[in-house]
């Protein structure tokens, strides 16, 4: 075990006594699966790309074929992605926990795919679709031979298909809001993984739990604007810390 990725003890006795766990992910958390993030300098999407040409609904109404054979490459490498260790390692601590929320700003469905419950998405799923208009979901089947330019939608005659995605500017889905408002504020535990905490409200969440008297962990190789309120900050990848925390919470419940 790396003892640089261990929980103090006061902290993982905390843990060992949650009632309710938060889990707050970003994109950090997929990288390891090989899917890139979006601020990382030089890695980074939005390193390469223009947000506002790719990620607004205006970028949609002035190009919808770019927008969708953007998306159409990011889906198919999403697609061929597994989830890691660290992955695994939650659907491990959702099973140690008597409760935990998993809140992620993923769109990759990567958390659902190695077995984890009940995930609340933030921003949408990467492999859903709906109306541009109506917001409605489109099916696969509708999409099928639509690889290059959205199809219509089969709502509205004006509609397009569009992915079901938060793009800036948009509002996030209300469920999934008060879903992740209600774990912040319930959670005695909270950890904060793979996020640069910049974006709203996904990173207000940590901080609300910390109002509510909390533990906050963050794991990042980099510094975030969390770093600082977070009562053990590890600077690792997502796999590497998460197998560690996991395996002292199995050890410390089996002991008892
Ligand atoms: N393990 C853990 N963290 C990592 C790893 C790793 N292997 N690799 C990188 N990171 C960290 C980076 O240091 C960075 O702080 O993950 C973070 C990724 O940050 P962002 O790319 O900004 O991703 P995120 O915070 O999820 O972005 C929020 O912004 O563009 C929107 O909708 C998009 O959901 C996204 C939102």
């Amino acid at each position: 075990m790396t003892v640089e990725f261990k929980l103090t003890e006061p902290l993982l006795e905390r843990l060992g006594q949650a009632r309710h766990v938060m889990v707050l992910t970003g994109a950090g958390m997929s990288a390891e699966s090989g899917i890139p993030t979006f601020r990382d300098a030089q890695t980074g999407l939005w390193a390469k790309f223009k947000p506002e040409e790719l990620a607004t609904p205006e970028a949609f109404e002035l190009n919808p074929a770019r927008v969708w054979q953007w998306y159409e490459e990011r889906r198919q490498q999403v697609a061929r992605a597994q989830p890691h260790a660290g992955h695994r390692a939650l659907v491990k601590m959702q099973r140690l926990v008597p409760s935990l929320s998993l809140i992620t700003q993923n769109v990759d469905g990567l958390h659902q795919l190695a077995g984890s419950q009940d995930v609340c998405e933030l921003h949408g799923n990467i492999h859903r679709s709906k109306c541009s208009v109506t917001h409605r979901p489109i099916s696969r089947e509708w999409l099928a031979d639509s690889p290059h330019g959205p199809p219509h939608s089969p709502y509205v005659r004006h509609g397009l298909a569009r992915p079901d995605v938060v793009w800036f500017g948009e509002v996030l889905p209300q469920e999934a809001v008060d879903t992740a408002m209600a774990a912040a504020a319930r959670c005695t535990f909270c950890f904060s993984i793979g996020t640069t905490s910049l974006v709203h409200p996904a990173a207000s969440l940590p901080l609300i739990a910390l109002e509510h008297g909390s533990a906050l962990v963050e794991i990042n190789p980099s510094e975030t604007p969390l770093s600082l309120q977070a009562d053990q900050c590890f600077r690792g990848t997502a796999s590497e810390v998460l197998t560690v925390i996991v395996s002292q919470l199995r050890d410390l419940k089996t002991n008892r």
